[in-house]
């Protein structure tokens, strides 16, 4: 498969990567251990080969599937985590009490000091079992702590070795060219489909001029854009989507009538609505990558073919239009 370069690292990514957010369980209604890790087998075997996750995901757990999925073929995948968010668990549990607790609220904060980083790198290091990380990314930026800080903690990690390229998530472009300024950012994470397309206005040209790799998370909209979240669809408790406003009758309603304008194009090319909405986004100008979650083998094949696909450019620019 062609890979894409991350940024000005050495590392190649593939275009499409595999989103292991939904795996870890906590907010997305629980997991499913067997069926996560044969979608992070399957997406390994399809070539979807660059695995995103943060320890926040399933609080640990969603980096410890990854390390048991990809046990014997570290050297095929390419591991992208990220650093910034703690979470507070509760006395009397554990950190995989709560994530297969889907219910439980447990508190989320910002740290993004220097020591915390530091610390957060050697625990994926070890729940992940590898020596490198490939990708390390601030999740968010932490208002309590200097960016320079926090930066420089990236920086350190990198010139070290435990981390082979540092990327950002979720900043803005002031928070992006403060960063930049004091040494390159390697890839930016942020949202992007055909209904948030926001990053077009100004990021993507700065990241583009800039050669950041952007890596546009949520390409299906937590599911909306399969055209498969019906007006009956019911999610499990502890599943936020069930109360995000994107979800309501109405909406879905409005997204399920956009998505008809697409389908003579998906049964033009025997697709599904997915594999359409994925390939126009990773080829949308300026995007690097489209970080899809996949919660079974079968969602990961599906998506993963999207990748063989072959749109004309005005049906991929029908298709962006259509939202
Ligand atoms: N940096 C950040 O702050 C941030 C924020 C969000 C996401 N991300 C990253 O981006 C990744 C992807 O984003 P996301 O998980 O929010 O959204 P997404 O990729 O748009 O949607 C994933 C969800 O859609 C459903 N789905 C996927 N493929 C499907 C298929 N072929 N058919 C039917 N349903 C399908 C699955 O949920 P169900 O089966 O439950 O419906 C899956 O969990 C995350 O895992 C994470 O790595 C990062």
């Amino acid at each position: 498969m062609h890979k894409r370069p991350l940024g000005k690292s050495s590392v190649q990514i593939s275009p499409l990567m595999l989103g292991t957010w939904a795996i870890g369980g906590a907010r997305w209604g629980g997991t499913n251990e067997a069926d996560a890790i044969a979608a992070i087998q399957m997406s390994i075997d399809q070539g979807i080969d660059t695995i995103d996750t943060a320890p926040v995901y399933g609080f640990g757990l969603s980096e410890e599937l990854i390390a048991k999925a990809i046990r014997g073929r570290r050297e095929k995948v390419i591991i992208a985590t990220k650093c910034g968010l703690l979470w507070a668990m509760p006395e009397g549990y554990n950190d995989h009490t709560a994530a297969l607790n889907p219910t439980m609220m447990v508190p989320v904060v910002n740290n993004c000091t220097k020591e915390s980083i530091v610390f957060e790198c050697e625990q994926s290091l070890k729940r992940l079992n590898i020596d490198v990380i490939d990708l390390y990314q601030i999740h968010w930026p932490d208002p309590a702590t200097p960016l320079e800080e926090s930066w420089s903690a990236m920086v350190k990690l990198k010139e070290q070795g435990k981390v082979r390229a540092i990327g950002v998530s979720n900043f803005n472009l002031e928070q992006l060219k403060t960063v930049h300024a004091l040494y390159p950012v390697d890839s930016l994470q942020s949202p992007f489909s055909l209904i948030h397309k926001e990053l077009q206005e100004e990021i993507l040209p700065f990241c583009q001029q800039q050669q950041i790799a952007v890596l546009a998370y949520s390409p299906l909209e937590r599911g909306l854009l399969t055209g498969k979240v019906s007006l009956e669809r019911q999610f499990k408790p502890g599943d936020h989507r069930q109360e995000k406003e994107e979800f309501s009758l109405e909406n879905r309603k409005k997204i399920l009538e956009k998505l008809q304008k697409i389908v003579p194009i998906a049964e033009k090319h025997h697709a599904t609505l997915a594999q359409v909405v994925l390939q126009c986004t990773l080829h949308r100008p300026g995007i690097t990558a489209a970080i899809v979650g996949a919660r079974n083998p079968s969602q990961a094949l599906e998506n993963a073919q999207a990748l063989l696909l072959e749109l004309s450019s005005q049906e991929k620019e029908l298709v962006f239009q259509a939202f």
